[in-house]
């Protein structure tokens, strides 16, 4: 390695005491190409990928000013002109620089590298996780293809177990530890109740993304190991703790480490477990850096000593850096902490849902049900309120009525007679209350159901209803709404859900008005 360059010391830090490899702390932005070292056979990079990742604002990231990292790089490659090169990013990139590249695009200069894409899943290559990356670069694809093991890469299973062992053993690489030379392998404090609830909630039945298993699978390779991830969010990897029945925690560093394709014996040198966390989600596996390497070099596998042989050198860096603590269940949250789950009976895929959500804009905070739907790229939304609630009596006929009355008129006791006025105290863990968000939202998701097992029987009424409510609510526009055929189809559940939304959100409002004038009347 002749030179790198990196913008984060704590990354620099890392990469000096791993591999002295001098890395200089600099904005290559702003790097004068004069002062790059000449006569270099391999240059490689790998650009942030914020701007690109569908992580960043659902892929609405600032994809120009991504381009600039880029240009950056092929700018360093073009001046240099070395042998081989090779840059990584997230797999959208492929098709960006496949576009960019032709003439008039934002690459097109860069035309004359001889850049080819491929997208890659790092599992392929015996990293234990469905990393998927775009490489670019003049490499020979093949040779890197060689590289493809004939044995399956090991599990999250596999990670777990080999780093809970006494004698811990590499499940990549190999190389031993002793249990208490292990570091950055501190299980946290298993989630509590609430946070798996979350974290099912955002991963079975989040209100927009596809559902993923809760919790993580074992007998699989892992998904992607991400660069944050809150002790609640859905890029969060959760394992079942199994000395109890239903405890569930999140992963440690080590086994994110391990699952990026980190060697037991590489030191993080962060000064908080949140930078820790980022270097690690953000790098370029090592165990598939190395089979880059030899790629670039002109080798393919069988030129190639396996990962196990290349690595038997490697020793722990010293000094050890310091043990970072986990981060801790919140304790409290803000006063507006929102809250904002799918009624699971009443949501379809692709953002189609009647959803519990709380309005902290106000000077109380208003419960209510809301009805989104559309497509992904146009969400529209119905106000379920008394003018909804009156025009489904309307429309409902007497014998459906007759069905679906009593469980509405349950649902309306349970409303009534609820402790909403102190349901956010609860949700922010501030004070006590009679009821918490979540039983609120278990309870409309029961009255769903009910309610469309009674539909069930005058199913034919269910979509004639629906488009008569959605005239209602959008007028002439009414027919041009996207989506519409898709609620059509399952009038049944979007029927139950705007009963149960007009039913409980007139009662909730009551709510928030009394505890409005409550409020009134103390400050006098
Ligand atoms: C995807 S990570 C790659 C990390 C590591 N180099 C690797 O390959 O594993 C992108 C890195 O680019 C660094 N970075 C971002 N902007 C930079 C800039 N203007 N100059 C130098 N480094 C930058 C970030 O700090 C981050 O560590």
């Amino acid at each position: 390695m002749v030179a790198s360059y990196e913008i984060w010391g704590p990354a620099n830090e890392t990469n000096f005491k791993n591999n002295a490899h001098q890395a200089q702390t600099v904005d290559i932005r702003r790097l004068a190409l004069e002062d790059l070292p000449t006569d270099i056979d391999i240059v490689v990079g790998s650009p942030p990928c914020t701007q690109f990742s569908f992580s960043n604002r659902g892929g609405g990231g600032d994809l120009a000013d991504g381009l600039k990292d880029i240009i950056r790089f092929l700018s360093i490659v073009d001046h240099l002109k070395p042998r081989m090169w090779a840059m990584e990013n997230v797999p959208r990139v492929a098709k960006i620089i496949e576009k960019e590249m032709k003439l008039g695009g934002a690459l097109a200069d860069f035309a004359h590298l001889g850049c080819v894409t491929h997208v890659v899943d790092m599992a392929e290559y015996g990293i234990p996780q469905r990393r998927r990356r775009c490489i670019a670069g003049n490499f020979d694809i093949g040779l890197l293809e060689s590289f493809k093991p004939g044995s399956d890469a090991p599990t999250l299973g596999d990670v777990v177990k080999a780093l809970g062992a006494e004698q811990i053993i590499d499940p990549i690489y190999g190389l031993q530890l002793e249990r208490a030379d292990l570091i950055d392998h501190v299980e946290e404090d298993l989630l509590s109740s609430e946070e798996v609830r979350i974290n099912r909630a955002n991963k079975m039945t989040h209100t927009v993304y596809n559902a993923m298993p809760f919790p993580d699978p074992m007998d699989r390779t892992v998904r992607t190991i991400t660069a944050t991830c809150t002790r609640v969010s859905r890029e969060s990897i959760v394992i079942a703790a199994p000395e109890q029945d239903q405890a569930y925690r999140r992963l440690t560093l080590r086994e994110r480490a391990c699952l990026q394709g980190f060697p037991i014996t590489f030191q993080f040198y962060g000064a908080n477990y949140g930078q820790k966390l980022r270097m690690i989600g953000n790098a370029v596996p090592p165990a598939f850096s190395f089979l880059m390497g030899r790629v670039l070099q002109g080798c393919g596998a069988e030129a190639s000593p396996s990962l196990r042989e290349a690595s038997r050198e490697l020793k722990r860096p010293k000094p050890i850096p310091a043990e970072t603590p986990p981060d801790r269940a919140g304790a409290r949250y803000p006063a507006n902490r929102t809250f904002k789950f799918a009624i699971p009976s009443l949501q379809l895929k692709s953002g189609v849902r009647f959803e519990l959500d709380n309005d902290c804009s106000g000077a109380v905070v208003d419960w209510r049900v809301s009805f989104y739907f559309g497509t992904s790229k146009a969400i529209h939304s119905i106000v379920l309120d008394e003018g909804i609630r009156g025009r489904l009596s309307l429309e409902v006929s007497s014998a459906l009525q007759k069905a679906v009355n009593p469980v509405l008129e349950q649902l309306s006791r349970f409303v009534e007679d609820a402790d909403i006025a102190n349901m956010q105290t609860v949700w922010t863990h501030q004070g006590p209350g009679g009821i918490r968000p979540f039983m609120l939202l278990d309870m409309l998701d029961d009255f769903g159901s009910s309610l469309m097992t009674a539909i069930e029987a005058h199913a034919e009424e269910a979509p004639k209803i629906i488009e008569s409510i959605i005239r209602y609510q959008h007028g002439a526009a009414a027919s041009s709404l996207p989506g519409l055929g898709k609620l059509s189809r399952n009038a049944e559940t979007i029927l139950a859900g705007l009963l149960v939304g007009s039913t409980v959100n007139p009662l909730l409002r009551a709510h928030a008005q009394r505890s409005l004038e409550q409020e009134f009347r103390a400050a006098g």
